[in-house]
Order: C-alpha cells, then sequence, then structure tokens
C-alpha cells in the first residue's frame, strides 16, 4: 500500500524532522554534548528534514542526495539556512563527489539515515568515509535491517495486502519478481524493491564491515519497533528486548531497526 508520505514531500519532510529531533539527534549528542559549530553531513539527505535540527541546534551542514529533484525539495524547505551558507546543498551521487578536494577530514559528523540499505558496494563507501571524518569524527547510521518483517522495503507496492505481507522479499529473486509482476506492481517499483534486494544490509554484515573497515562501534540501540513508525503509523517506537537483542542472526528478523555510532580506531 503506497502510504500518503510516499505522494506528500512536504509530510515526509515533517516526518524526518519530528524524528531526527526526538531520537537521531540525542543519539548523536550522547557523543557530542555541545552542538553549536559541530561539522556535519548526512549522505542520503532526501528532503533535508533530518538536518533540520542540527541547523536549528548551529551546526554547519552539508546535504548530498542521488536525486535532484529531493535536493530542490530540500533547498524550498531550508533556503534560509542555505542563503546564509550554513547548509550546502549537493545533487550527486555520493560515488561522485570529489570529496577528497573540498573536504578531507572535515566532518565531525556523518549521518547515513535509511540510507546505506540504499547504497552498493558498502564496505569500499564506509571505508571512504574515514577521509572525511575530523580527527573527533563519528559516523551515524540508521537503518531497517534486511532480515526483518519488512526489510525489503515492500510497504511501498500499491497492492496492500503484498504491502503487508512480511518477509516475502526474502525469497529467491525470481519467485519474489514473479509475485511482484503477478499483483501488478508498477515496472518501477519492481526495479526499486530488486535494488534493494541487492544493496539491504543485515546486522551481522553491517558490524563485519565495520570491523574489516578499522571502525569500532561508540554506540548501539536496536528498536523492536523503528521509532518513524511513530509518525508515519502512531504508533510508539520500543527498544528491542534484551535477550533477543543479544543473539545474532535471530536478532536480525525481529528487529525493525537499528542505531550505531562507530569511529575508526
Ligand atoms: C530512504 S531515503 C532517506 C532520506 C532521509 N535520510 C530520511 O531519513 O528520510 C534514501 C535517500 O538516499 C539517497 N541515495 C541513495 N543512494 C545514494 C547515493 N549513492 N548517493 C547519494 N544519495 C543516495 C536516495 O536518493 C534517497 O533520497
Amino acid at each position: 500500500m503506497s502510504l500518503q508520505h510516499h505522494k506528500d514531500a512536504k509530510l515526509r519532510y515533517q516526518q524526518q524532522v519530528d524524528n531526527s529531533r526526538d531520537y537521531v539527534l540525542p543519539f548523536i549528542q550522547q557523543e557530542f554534548p555541545t552542538m553549536e559549530g559541530l561539522r556535519v553531513m548526512e549522505v542520503g539527505c532526501g528532503e533535508g528534514g533530518v538536518l533540520t535540527p542540527f541547523l536549528e541546534k548551529g551546526c554547519q551542514c552539508v546535504g548530498v542526495d542521488l536525486m535532484p529533484g529531493r535536493i530542490a525539495l530540500a533547498e524550498s524547505y531550508l533556503g534560509d539556512y542555505t542563503a546564509t551558507g550554513q547548509l550546502k546543498l549537493i545533487a550527486k551521487n555520493i560515488y561522485d563527489v570529489d570529496f577528497l578536494g573540498e573536504f578531507q577530514n572535515s566532518f565531525d559528523v556523518i549521518i547515513l539515515k535509511d540510507a546505506i540499505e540504499h547504497i552498493p558496494d558498502q564496505e569500499k563507501i564506509i571505508g571512504h568515509m574515514k577521509q572525511l571524518l575530523s580527527p573527533r569524527g563519528q559516523i551515524y547510521f540508521g537503518f531497517p535491517p534486511w532480515y526483518m518483517p519488512h526489510g525489503g522495503h515492500q510497504q511501498i507496492c500499491e497492492n496492500k495486502f503484498l504491502s503487508m505481507v512480511p518477509y516475502v522479499h526474502l525469497l529467491p529473486r525470481p519467485i519474489y519478481k514473479g509475485i511482484l509482476k503477478a499483483f501488478k506492481e508498477d515496472e518501477s517499483t519492481i526495479i526499486d524493491l530488486m535494488e534493494v534486494k541487492d544493496t539491504g544490509i543485515s546486522i551481522e554484515r553491517f558490524e563485519r564491515i565495520v570491523k574489516n573497515t578499522g571502525y569500532k562501534i561508540t554506540q548501539r540501540r536496536f528498536y523492536l519497533i523503528n521509532p518513524i513508525y511513530k509518525y508515519k503509523f502512531g504508533v510508539s517506537a520500543k527498544q528491542q528486548w534484551k535477550p533477543i537483542a543479544v543473539i545474532p542472526y535471530f536478532r536480525d528478523f525481529l528487529t525493525t531497526c537499528v542505531y550505531y555510532m562507530i569511529k575508526p580506531n
């Protein structure tokens, strides 16, 4: 079932702002109690709502997104900040930005909120971002783990029944694609869902990449109920139960969202 926020950019922006203000910023602030003047970049910033509370706190921000249309919306909501130079918006693929020229060792915080599961070759990008961090810099990640009930983003399906079927994205690729076609999903939706099947990331794979690329985890939080559901569906956020959170692989199937902060070793 395509939800209202999939079609209404202003609503999507407001949900990003509220979720960031209530959950993302306080999580990051545990590592950086003084936020004024902090240099922050968001990769996959969409409409820019995640950055808004950081701008309000006086952070210097850069937002990068692949889609020019979403960057144009961010400009329309946050034009006052771009006018003063407190915010810079870049419409580019993160792999095409010449960061090392402009941004080497620049950022205290890099944010990837619901973005890492859309970016290919995650080991490469996570390793590369080390060069963009300031000496005290850390990277925040928030994402839905691949094996969770709707980890395939099937909620974007037009068909209401299909959008609610848990774990359907874990079926073998041809069967999953066949089901999407049988339910007459748009070709563009099928392409998007197949892309997520390629790039979706589990808790275990994420932690392996973090270790292999020379980072350590400074904070980790697992949610049974993703905080964003509060703004999308009116359901309260709930952290994962400890006995489940400590069981590798099993926790992946029951954890709808994870937050991490990592820093280079
Ligand atoms: C699900 S949205 C998340 C938007 C926002 N961060 C939020 O939390 O609502 C993922 C965003 O990542 C962007 N994205 C995906 N791959 C990217 C890449 N390689 N470079 C830059 N942005 C990318 C997409 O265009 C999209 O706007």
